[in-house]
């Protein structure tokens, strides 16, 4: 079963070894950048790259302003600081996320309540978050949004763009506005993903990226946080150990992180910055050959929602099933070409079992359904 799918990626990817689901593609200056921070030894904290890598993500995203972080999962949690998440908020996320949103929260001392995703776009749910407000908040008379039965704040709201694909997010971001939620976008997997012609991470307070190995481009390890300049300023202070800058003295004001983006980093982050628009360009080609391999079979590949420039940065097959979904990826990775189901569902998970949740009818849909299959550039289309 599923022999004409498992051919097909052979015959794009021109191999029958193994096939991950997606690896960098490195097809510009990359080795040139690179060298020339070991050149000039400016390898580590500061350098032309991180200023350049930030103007060139600003200008591409559309923000006023992006801070290069160390990593996405950094990048979430100092957004979070700077949204002015303290020790025993609530901040809402979905459900049918990676497993780096709700660490991010935790590492705020603050707990994740987990809300239902939309099928038709794997994020969260502005249905389901707007019923779940309704029957479970209240603004106080400092309009301050709180749990009814505790009278604790809910400070923030964090959707995901799942696979790249974009989240309703204008409906998110009223109902965030009613409700006095702070918005902070997980963009990690949409670079290069458009909402309605605006970037995604670029609607909410803030917007976080991710740049590790595996998405559409990669500075080894390495995040970013979309921002205006107002909080430009204070993420970049925060996230360079909070020192004030004097030539001679260390004096930091605050407790603050070494979370910056190494130059290195950087370098590697310009030259794929530079290759982005091809990327997107021949992802999108890759995909739509999917969909219509999928269009007489029995699975659905599952394509952008309405209105919305996906990056499709993973393909995602939405199987009939349980038992649909466990034959394709045992017939798919019994030919050492990787597949891979959906994240387990926040709830599930140990750390975040007592977390407060609404049905997730969707999700546990989703979770029994969701197949990943080889989504790097095909060789011969680089
Ligand atoms: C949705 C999501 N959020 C956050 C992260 C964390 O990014 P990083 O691995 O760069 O820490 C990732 C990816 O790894 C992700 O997919």
């Amino acid at each position: 079963m599923f022999d004409y799918l498992a051919q097909f990626i052979q015959d794009k990817y021109n191999t029958s070894s193994f096939i991950p689901l997606h690896e960098p593609r490195f097809i510009g200056r990359e080795k040139d950048f690179v060298s020339s921070t070991i050149d000039s030894t400016f390898v580590s904290s500061v350098g032309k790259y991180v200023d350049q890598f930030e103007d060139d993500l600003a200008k591409y995203t559309g923000s006023k302003k992006a801070i290069a972080i160390v990593n996405g999962t950094s990048a979430l949690h100092l957004s979070m600081l700077m949204a002015d998440i303290k020790p025993g908020d609530y901040v809402i996320t979905q459900a049918l996320t990676f497993v780096a949103t709700c660490n991010a929260i935790s590492y705020c001392q603050a707990e994740p309540i987990l809300i239902d995703v939309d099928k038709h776009t794997l994020g969260l749910s502005p249905i389901a978050l707007e019923s779940w407000l309704d029957d479970n908040a209240y603004l106080d008379s400092d309009q301050v949004c709180k749990l009814k039965n505790s009278n604790r704040t809910i400070k923030a709201c964090i959707p995901m763009h799942t696979f790249g694909h974009p989240v309703e997010i204008d409906t998110l971001e009223i109902i965030c506005n009613a409700w006095n939620l702070a918005l902070i976008e997980d963009a990690a997997e949409s670079l290069g993903s458009l909402y309605k012609n605006t970037h995604t991470g670029t609607f909410g307070l803030m917007g976080t990226l991710s740049f590790n190995g595996n998405k559409i481009i990669t500075t080894g390890g390495g995040g970013a946080i979309l921002c205006n300049e107002n909080l430009y300023s204070k993420g970049k202070h925060l996230s360079t150990t909070a020192k004030i800058p004097n030539n001679i003295h260390f004096v930091h004001d605050e407790v603050g992180f070494n979370y910056r983006l190494p130059n290195i980093n950087a370098a590697l982050g310009c030259a794929q910055l530079e290759s982005i628009d091809t990327f997107v360009a021949q992802k999108r080609d890759l995909a739509h050959e999917y969909a219509e391999l999928f269009h007489n079979s029995n699975l659905e590949f599952f394509t952008e929602p309405k209105n919305c420039r996906s990056n499709y940065w993973l393909n995602t097959v939405i199987c009939d099933d349980l038992s649909q979904r466990d034959i394709l990826l045992s017939s798919l990775t019994g030919k050492d070409i990787m597949a891979r189901p959906v994240w387990t569902p926040m709830h599930k998970l140990p750390m975040f079992r007592n977390a407060i949740k609404d049905g997730l009818k969707n999700t546990s849909w989703l979770e029994e359904r969701i197949v990943n299959i080889p989504s790097s550039l095909p060789p011969k289309l680089i």
